[in-house]
């Protein structure tokens, strides 16, 4: 541990951990997909931070837009009109869906679905909502208690009314069926849930576009038309919660888009800003804004709009579309799915290998018979095992990357080259031998 490490265990806490167990990222500074620690190593950031820093590091055109706001005006009243928040609603309403065109901004992806979850029970007078067993949707109360993750058990009791419906992991079917002979017997469920809860005492439905840490489980391409159906029939909102696979991740600029599906509320965080300030926004259909026309929108927070967030949020968007990033994310799906191919082919620990764009997720088996996975559901990686020592080699090798549970997640920024993925790739191959061949 160095001095500057030191100096600030002291004082502040790390997440999600016991702080004598956390492992911090030393980042002094970086550029691209690449970034330095303090000690000057050079790391390939596969996780792209914690999947938010989807532009890249080091974009001087997202800095120097944060900083020229700080200057001009840093500090404003929630409710305060300036350009750079009149500039951010443009620029969503240019990549959301059609419809979807009004905005609440605030400060993380969890405190988006916690605005989301207030407008929903107020638009529809409902007050139980249903979402997925296994999905994170952030660490607030109402946010935790839609997460399905055990990282909700220590905040139980948690909200009262999230009802849950099962996954679309097709390679471990919840209900043991193969696709496509399953008839998406995950999508069927929902209106079994749906009819069990009472309809017209549901609010709305939560889904990941991609179920994000919880896996990427790339769903079927009836699913998600098929619980945008079975919510229109019982006049249920479908809530698309982006924060993970919004902004490009996938190939396109949200991925509910790759079935053609028109959700009633978008939620998003992470690379709206590429991780360079905080914000989340809530997408609200336009007819549904409308409601709040007349109505008070009781939803609010001091740092809502925040002028450095709306000013970091429109340099990042035009910048995923003057250098083309969302396309790049498309083709280097392309490029990590044929990699991910190849690893597959060559090591028999992994058992599944499943990407939409560049997010990509190498599932890790003890025997590929049994499935049987390397590390158990919401188990340690601990210290002398395989995965342990897989974590190990990827860390030798300079990859920042995560390992959680079984799952090996591949999620480089959206600026990668072609050369870099398959630089990237082939330390993961190496990696692999070292520990499994
Ligand atoms: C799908 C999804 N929703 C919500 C969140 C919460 O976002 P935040 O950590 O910004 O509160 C996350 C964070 O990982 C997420 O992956």
């Amino acid at each position: 541990m160095n001095e500057l490490e030191a100096r600030q265990r002291k004082h502040i806490l790390f997440t999600w951990t016991a702080q004598n167990a956390a492992a911090p990222v030393r980042i002094k500074g970086g550029q691209g997909i690449w970034f330095e620690d303090h000690d000057g190593r050079r790391w390939m950031d596969f996780e792209s931070q914690v999947f938010n820093c989807n532009a890249g590091h080091g974009q001087r055109r997202i800095g120097e837009a944060i900083a020229e706001q700080a200057l001009t005006l840093a500090c404003a009243h929630p409710n305060a009109v300036f350009e750079a928040k009149a500039a951010l609603g443009e620029r969503l309403a240019a990549v959301t869906p059609p419809g979807l065109d009004r905005f609440f901004l605030c400060l993380s992806g969890a405190e988006a679905n916690e605005n989301a979850l207030k407008m929903a029970r107020a638009l529809t007078g409902r007050s139980k909502v249903i979402a997925r067993r296994r999905s994170y949707h952030g660490a607030s109360m109402g946010a935790s208690s839609l997460t399905g993750d055990p990282r909700r058990w220590p905040s139980e009791p948690d909200m009262w009314g999230v009802q849950r419906i099962e996954d679309p992991f097709c390679y471990r079917c919840p209900f043991g069926q193969t696709y496509p002979g399953c008839g998406v017997r995950c999508a069927e469920h929902l209106e079994h849930v749906v009819q069990m809860e009472g309809p017209d005492r549901i609010a709305a439905v939560f889904l990941e576009g991609v179920a994000g840490a919880n896996g990427g489980f790339v769903p079927p391409p009836e699913y998600w038309p098929r619980m945008r159906e079975i919510c229109d029939r019982y006049g249920i909102l479908l809530v698309a919660d982006e924060v993970f696979t919004g902004f490009g991740r996938t190939g396109k600029w949200f991925a509910h888009q790759h079935w053609n599906v028109v959700p009633d509320i978008i939620t998003m965080g992470k690379g709206i800003t590429s991780g360079y300030a905080p914000l989340g926004a809530v997408a609200v259909r336009h007819d549904l804004a409308a409601k709040f026309d007349e109505r008070v929108l009781q939803c609010g927070l001091t740092h809502h709009a925040h002028p450095i967030s709306c000013a970091a949020a429109v340099a990042t968007i035009d910048l995923y579309h003057d250098t083309k990033m969302v396309e790049n994310a498309a083709h280097q799906g392309e490029v990590l799915a044929a990699g991910f191919a190849a690893l597959k082919a060559k090591h028999p620990v992994i058992g599944d290998a499943r990407n939409l764009g560049l997010f990509g997720v190498l599932e890790l088996v003890t025997d590929r018979e049994t499935r049987e996975p390397l590390v158990p559901y919401n188990g340690a990686i601990k210290p002398g095992t395989q995965a342990a020592r897989l974590k190990a080699a990827l860390t030798a090798r300079g990859l920042h990357i995560l390992l959680r549970w079984n799952y090996l997640f591949v999620a480089p920024p959206l600026c990668i080259t072609d050369e870099e993925m398959k630089l990237g790739l082939s330390l993961i191959d190496e990696a692999l031998t070292e520990v499994f061949a």
